[in-house]
């Protein structure tokens, strides 16, 4: 009996059993067992704790088990396909969907049950949530450091607070997709549909909502309610991947390109109007209408930083000398994860490891880097650019009022390139006594040097 069968034998069984079809963890849990994975290595599969998946599957064999009167196990599963019994009982089940009454015909014993019932007082169910998830979009992160204080931020913001709209911010390899695949893990028993889309390849918005209602929908249904009414029925989780595609490069961020408009009118819509849910966008650059929506507590933003001091993790792992310079180097980096895998590579593939050779280098190496940081800099409008120049070639943090006369740009222009600069992550604003500054982080102003006149 092949995989596909066994899951379409189960999930008939398990729709038989309690009315739903069989979630993106249970599939995962069958397709695991069949290819003799343990429970840890399924978990990691769909970024999600080992015990979460333990349970799911002892819940689930507890129901194939009842609809089969014959007693599976994630052991016995396995020996009991190999022997073709399912044959048996595969041909038996007749279903009637429309009427939901489901019956299920085993060889001598013939039972007709009806899909269970909702819960009642009398009549629980398992306490275990089941979500149907689908993390098919989503990148595959190994391994993951502390980001605890974010952790909290976030799940303050969607269990307690109940908000509507999150964007985490952050530049290319700053953890945001790691950090939204390790909320997803810890939050998920508190939503009924998780699901996963990056906007890498610029759906247009129906297309797009298309996408989503076929998930979030009972397979069942023919006719189909809006998105904000799933949102209302069911406590939706989505996470919207790479968010900066909608945005036009060459002008200030946030800028929809044509024909993405009716995006902003989506995010706010989510943002303000009543339901259950969260949609969480990731991204480079802020959408224009969150700036207006932040008043609230429906929609909140987390500018994503460096990992800190657990990013020193990343050089023990490469095996990396000089321990005492490595804060050195992570701060020139801002503790940016993928940057620091990316320098510490270079640093054991051209100083031998040694950290403090690659410090004592004349300028600051960027390597691959430089394709990352172009990503980013070749979306910068004009005005934006001639910002940057300056305060690349600046020593240290100054107040915008000292904006130099060769910066031909009104003043209305200046400020509004500088804002969206901040709403890029690629400036830092320093605050000193009552005077607020800016500067450009030392990587970049690196780049900027070598690359923009
Ligand atoms: N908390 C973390 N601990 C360890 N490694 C991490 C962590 N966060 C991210 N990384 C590493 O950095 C890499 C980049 O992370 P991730 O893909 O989440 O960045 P991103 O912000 O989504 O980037 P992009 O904007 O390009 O999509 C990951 O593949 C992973 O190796
Ligand atoms: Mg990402």
């Amino acid at each position: 009996m092949d995989i596909a069968a066994v899951l379409k034998f189960a999930d008939d069984l398990v729709f038989a059993q309690t009315g739903k079809h069989l979630d993106y963890v249970q599939e995962a849990i069958l397709r695991g067992t069949f290819k003799k994975r343990t429970y840890t290595q399924i978990a990691k599969e769909v970024y999600s704790s080992s015990s979460h998946v333990r349970n799911v599957g002892s819940d689930l064999w507890k129901i194939l088990s009842e609809g089969l009167g014959e007693n599976i196990t994630k052991a016995s599963l396995k020996p009991i396909l190999e022997t073709g019994k399912f044959y048996n009982y595969q041909f038996a089940i007749v279903k009637d969907v429309r009427s939901e009454n489901i019956t299920v015909n085993k060889n001598i014993n013939i039972c007709t049950k009806k899909a269970r019932s909702p819960a009642t007082p009398h009549n629980p169910q398992p306490t275990t949530k089941q979500p149907r998830i689908d993390l098919s979009d989503a990148p595959q992160i190994l391994t993951f450091y502390d980001r605890t204080p974010e952790l909290s931020t976030l799940k303050q913001w969607i269990l307690d607070d109940r908000t509507h709209l999150i964007t985490i911010l952050g530049l290319t390899g700053s953890g945001k997709s790691a950090i939204a695949l390790q909320l997803i893990q810890q939050i998920q028993s508190e939503f009924d549909c998780i699901i996963w889309r990056s906007l890498r390849n610029s759906p247009n918005l129906p297309a797009l909502q298309t996408d989503l209602i076929k998930f979030l929908s009972d397979r069942q249904q023919t006719e189909l309610p809006s998105i904000i009414e799933y949102l209302r029925s069911y406590r939706c989780l989505i996470i919207l991947d790479d968010i900066q595609t909608i945005f036009s490069s060459g002008q200030l961020a946030g800028n929809y390109k044509p024909n993405y408009e009716n995006y902003g009118a989506f995010f706010k819509q989510i943002a303000e109007s009543c339901h259950n849910s969260c949609l969480i966008l990731l991204g480079w650059e802020k959408p224009r209408e969150i700036a207006a929506l932040e008043s609230s507590k429906n929609c909140q933003t987390l500018e994503l930083n460096g990992l800190g001091e657990s990013a020193r993790e990343i050089f023990t792992e490469k095996g990396l000398l000089d321990s005492e310079k490595w804060s050195e180097s992570i701060e020139l980096y801002r503790g940016n994860p993928l940057w620091l895998n990316i320098v510490a590579t270079t640093i054991q593939d051209l100083f031998g490891g040694k950290v403090s050779a690659f410090l004592s280098y004349d300028s600051l190496l960027l390597g691959d880097l430089e394709y990352l940081l172009h990503q980013h800099f070749q979306r910068l409008s004009e005005a934006e650019k001639q910002v940057m120049f300056w305060l690349a070639n600046e020593t240290k943090a100054v107040e915008i009022s000292n904006k130099p006369k060769d910066i031909e740009l009104s003043p209305s222009e200046f400020l509004k390139a500088v804002e969206s600069l901040r709403r890029r992550l690629l400036i830092e604003k320093v605050q000193e006594g009552d005077r607020t500054l800016f500067a450009v982080q030392r990587a970049i102003a690196e780049y900027v040097k070598t690359n923009i006149k």
